[in-house]
């Protein structure tokens, strides 16, 4: 008889070895198990906003129950090139530029599989959103790290090396995934680090591939700037975006790219090929979540910053070091006061043993080692949620 995991082995893709399943989705199950507070995955436990659920169920009752445009409904894409204007003054045609996919998640993959060839070489910032990898290779291409270091002081900002940029780009690199405000830093990239980027961008040739799913996730006077909006970049950019973060919408898979309209059309094939579409009722729905005040916007970055300062005390009482995100909602903390061996060793034990959930930090590196003394936090959550997490820290015992 044949070895059965030689015989396994040969029904599988040499693609699916070079990456792991997502170790933030495999927190959530290991808290469903455990029973512990989810401070792991970024998906708010609170309500998402009235009218935009009562949109979503009007769409269903007027029957928007069938395929919708495969690259977006017109409504939900007008609403899109309307707002890229009214936030970073982009003028966007939604006929041509605008593919709305099954969350930023497909939109990602979809543009890289896109606009990657065998060889070709993507730039990622890490620590990354750990997507960014294992989409790189998908598509067929290598990703290349480049290191945002943490900062000295817990204030400080989290920065990257102009020559370690550099470095990175030559004649193979197509593309550098930034992602901005950042996910698990809470870094927003300047307009100065940006336009540094778009210098080499354009000396080299390469595509901008901008996750901006934070962008009104933003405390502390921080300023988002879009890549796209800088002179020569809006040639060379995808922008990537969704309903997920701003509208505590997770569920429902609704995201999108803005790219020049050739890009834009390779990115509608795969996406065409991938899925077909994104929910119907729920594009329209997103239509009508974009068309909200820009005082949801402020309320939203308001209730947030309110969320990190009731977490960051928790943890730094727990005795975590943390590194003060400057948008999106995470804290990435530093470990070492409590004498692990590793990230993975400490997570486990707070699972199990204290009762919260959290995300290693090697998951956000390349060389596991980088983020051994990281641990993520995740604070879309409930205040009575944050406060069931911190009284359940404060078990922890520094060493
Ligand atoms: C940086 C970043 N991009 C994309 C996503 C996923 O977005 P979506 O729900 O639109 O697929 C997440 C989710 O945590 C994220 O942190």
């Amino acid at each position: 008889m044949a070895d059965v995991s030689i015989q396994t082995k040969h029904f599988l893709s040499d693609k699916v070895e070079h990456f792991t399943e997502s170790v933030i989705r495999e927190m959530t199950r290991q808290a469903m198990l455990c029973g512990a507070v989810n401070l792991a995955q970024g998906f708010p436990d609170f309500p998402a906003p009235a009218e935009i659920k009562h949109a979503a169920r009007e769409a269903i009752a007027h029957d928007v129950n069938q395929y919708a445009i495969t690259w977006g409904a017109k409504n939900l894409r007008n609403a899109i090139a309307r707002q890229m204007n009214v936030w970073q003054g982009i003028s966007v045609d939604p006929e041509t530029q605008v593919t709305v996919c099954c969350g930023s998640t497909e939109t990602m993959i979809s543009t890289l599989l896109a606009v990657c060839n065998k060889g070709d070489e993507v730039v990622i910032f890490e620590p990354f959103y750990e997507n960014y990898g294992p989409d790189s290779i998908l598509s067929g291409a290598k990703p290349v790290f480049v290191k945002l270091h943490p900062p000295a002081t817990p204030e400080g900002e989290w920065i990257f090396d102009e020559r370690e940029l550099r470095a990175a780009f030559h004649r193979h690199t197509k593309a550098i995934i930034l992602n901005t405000p950042n996910n698990p830093t809470g870094k927003v990239f300047t307009r100065a680090e940006l336009e540094l980027i778009r210098d080499l961008c354009v000396e080299f040739n390469v595509l901008a591939i901008t996750d901006e799913i934070y962008e009104h996730i933003i405390y502390d006077g921080a300023q988002h700037v879009s890549i796209a909006s800088l002179p020569g970049m809006e040639e060379r950019t995808v922008t990537i975006n969704g309903l997920s973060k701003t509208y505590s919408v997770t569920g429902w898979r609704v995201g999108w790219a803005v790219a020049p309209p050739a890009i834009t059309n390779a990115i509608r094939k795969v996406h065409d090929f991938l899925t077909v579409g994104a929910p119907a009722p729920l594009q329209e729905a997103g239509a009508a979540a974009l068309g909200l005040p820009a005082s949801y916007y402020q309320s939203l970055a308001t209730a947030y910053c309110a969320r990190r300062d009731r977490l960051m005390p928790a943890l730094a009482e727990a005795g975590f070091r943390c590194f003060r995100p400057r948008a999106a909602y995470y804290v990435m903390t530093d470990i070492s006061a409590f004498g692990f061996a590793d990230d993975i060793a400490f997570t486990k034990y707070l699972v199990k043993e204290i009762g919260v959930a959290a995300v290693p930090g090697s998951s956000f590196y390349n060389d596991p080692r980088d983020g051994a003394r990281q641990v993520r936090f995740a604070f879309c959550k409930r205040a009575d949620t944050l406060d069931a997490a911190a009284k359940k820290l404060l078990q922890l015992k520094p060493r």
